[in-house]
């Protein structure tokens, strides 16, 4: 058994203020930002200092709490007024994450359930922004240890390609994807991580690679159009992947470039899952085509660290997510274990 794991936080409540971890300093410096008003949650999540749907969700929960504190009035009414302000703000920032929207509405709730004071029903938020917290970090650890059971059995030390970061840098804590890479390392499961470097923003190369890193579990980068190569030299035996949203028939939309390696995965025999808390999955929405797809701003495209790699005159298309059609999906890995995507619909009710 491998015990090496030291948590990393990506979002900590200190002293009245939210504790960041700098995602887009990584893995050069290793900084903290301190996020004390709403305005400043909002802006750190559209230029993605958290980024990873759960993050998103978390520090959006927070950014309510600290909106909420900068409300000056004893009267319910118009606090909510202008805590539905801040809930649009935070909305603003990006738009395919489901757990941001989940997050902000689970706050809205808590305050519009909370009749007492509007001092209290601050008390309240802040309680409800740590428990979205404290579950996620659960949710995670239960989906990493789901995970290893439904992982192939041969060979018994597996080779695992993930794209982008699902891991704790994205969530709370552990990870989704990242997670049950973890869990497979604890148990001795696993031999080494490949990660896709993930253009445009490298968060592969970056931050899965960096997390590995910092607790020995063996990583080899690639850049993405390797994916189809490494699996055709028999390199890979498994793809496990996060996701931002998941809709009703189990599509799932996931960092631009997971919908290519998910084609390749099939052609291989390869099976590829997606690891994602309940929160991630959007029954409103009947299928992937539903989904909105964030576009990012084109320098993202053509600049590589503030130089422009690309010809004068070039256009760019600039989605930064895709969406994995379900029937590529060998099963969706959650808390409450491994579904498959055809068979999430009959899971609606539980978690309403
Ligand atoms: O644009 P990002 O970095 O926020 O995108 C992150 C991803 O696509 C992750 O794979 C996804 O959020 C799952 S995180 C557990």
């Amino acid at each position: 058994m491998n015990s090496n794991f030291s948590p990393i936080y990506p979002v900590i409540w200190q002293d009245g203020r939210v504790s960041l971890i700098d995602q887009t300093r990584l893995p050069e410096e290793y900084n903290r930002v301190l996020i004390g008003r709403s305005d400043d949650m909002a802006k750190a999540i559209k230029t993605m200092i958290v980024r990873g749907a759960p993050a998103i969700g978390v520090a959006a929960a927070y950014g309510m709490y600290l909106g909420a504190m900068e409300i000056d009035t004893n009267d319910r009414a118009k606090f909510l007024k202008h805590l539905e302000e801040v809930a649009n703000l935070l909305r603003q920032t990006r738009p395919t994450a489901v757990n941001l929207f989940w997050a902000i509405s689970r706050m809205l709730r808590t305050a519009y359930e909370e009749t007492d004071s509007v001092e209290n029903i601050k008390d309240t938020l802040l309680k409800t922004a740590k428990d979205i917290q404290s579950e996620d970090l659960a949710t995670c650890q239960a989906i990493g240890d789901r995970g290893i059971e439904v992982l192939p059995s041969n060979p018994e030390k597996l080779r695992i390609l993930t794209h982008c970061n699902a891991g704790a840098l994205a969530t709370a804590g552990y990870g989704t994807a990242l997670g049950v890479i973890r869990s497979a390392w604890r148990e001795d499961r696993l031999e080494k991580v490949y990660a896709d470097e993930t253009r445009p923003r490298l968060q592969g190369a970056k931050l899965t690679a960096w997390e590995c890193v910092q607790e020995n579990i063996p990583v080899t980068v690639i850049t993405d159009n390797m994916a189809a190569h490494c699996m055709q030299q028999k390199m890979i035996d498994v793809v496990v992947v996060g996701a931002d949203r998941i809709a009703a028939n189990g599509d799932a939309a996931n960092k631009i470039g997971t919908y290519s390696v998910a084609i390749a995965a099939k052609a291989h025999n390869i099976p590829f899952y997606v690891a994602a808390p309940f929160s991630t999955i959007d029954f409103e929405l009947n299928n992937g085509g539903l989904i909105p797809i964030e576009q990012r701003d084109a320098t993202e495209v053509f600049e590589i660290n503030n130089s422009s790699i690309c010809a004068k005159g070039a256009e760019f298309y600039t989605p930064a997510f895709d969406v994995t059609p379900a029937e590529l999906i060998t099963a969706i890995i959650t808390e409450k274990g491994a579904i498959k995507p055809e068979e999430l619909i009959k899971h609606k009710i539980t978690v309403q």
